[in-house]
């Protein structure tokens, strides 16, 4: 892909995600169909599914050589990211859509052989858009991020977690310095959108972002975003992230990386 069709693609992903923003907007007071998909938990809705169908026909009328690996199963069957490939999750803090109508996401990245050439992050209440091209920075809307500015210790640092650290019979809250990590740094949040906690690590607002389980929608956007930003991005125990299966993740700058990830280094 060269610079003048690599920018091309990149203003045209900006204005599918920006459309698909304003239909889901519209329709935020809308009644609902919900569903349920792994356990009761597990939300879907009929925007969540007309949302990647969107995508899914914008990408095969503008683009029919790329392949779409999507959420909710309007894409193709992905079993490696040769060529370009679009990875979206529609609505990403689906539950936060249902009970609260904010704080979700629309996210996209696009791999090329693999490598991770766009990420943009769409917070679709706010109007805001996080994205980044490969080598070129990060931004949201048109300010450009820096988390070395950012850069703190971690006794001042915020780390986002989520409430499987409160289940006792996680064997990682048994075998891991996870207690002794939340004494020590100032203080976590959950956000319950992995794209805008992956944002909010870029813009700084938070440090970073600990996960145990994530697929590759989730992250494949706020991975190329945060590192364009500056800051680091791994599973927990500190290796390269698997794109096409379920990860562990660790984000954040680079001051707090290490110390975090040394605490599940030893359970490989
Ligand atoms: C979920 C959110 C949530 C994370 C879950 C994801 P979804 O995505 O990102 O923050 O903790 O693991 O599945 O289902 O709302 O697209
Ligand atoms: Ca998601
Ligand atoms: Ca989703």
């Amino acid at each position: 892909m060269d610079n003048i069709e690599r920018n091309q693609l990149f203003e045209t992903a900006k204005s599918f995600i920006r459309d698909a923003g304003t239909a889901i907007r519209e329709k935020i007071d809308q009644p609902r169909t919900i569903e349920t998909k792994s356990n009761a938990d597990d939300l879907v809705t009929e925007m969540d599914q007309e949302t990647e169908r969107f995508f899914a026909e914008k990408i095969r009328s503008h683009f029919p050589q790329h392949r779409l690996f999507g959420e909710e199963g309007f894409g193709d069957e992905i079993e490696d990211l040769d060529g370009t490939v679009w990875i979206v999750d529609p609505i990403d803090g689906t539950m936060n859509f249902v009970h609260q109508k904010r704080n979700f996401a629309i996210s996209v990245g696009i791999y090329k052989d693999g490598v991770g050439e766009i990420g943009l992050i769409y917070d679709v209440m706010e109007d805001v858009l996080y994205s980044a091209l490969h080598g070129e920075g990060a931004y949201k809307d048109g300010k450009k991020l820096d988390i070395s500015s950012y850069s703190k210790p971690i006794e001042q640092s915020i780390l986002c977690l989520n409430t499987t650290w409160m289940l006792p019979e996680n064997r990682l809250v048994q075998h891991t310095g996870i207690h002794d990590l939340v004494k020590k740094i100032r203080s976590t949040r959950s956000y319950g959108s992995a794209a805008l906690e992956f944002a909010y690590v870029a813009e700084g607002i938070i440090d970073g972002y600990l996960s145990l389980s994530l697929m590759p929608w989730d992250v494949a956007a706020g991975v190329i975003i945060v590192r364009e930003a500056g800051g680091i991005v791994t599973t927990a125990d500190g290796e390269e992230i698997d794109m096409l299966n379920r990860t562990t993740i660790m984000a954040s700058h680079s001051d707090i990386h290490n110390e975090v990830v040394e605490e599940f280094v030893e359970l490989k």
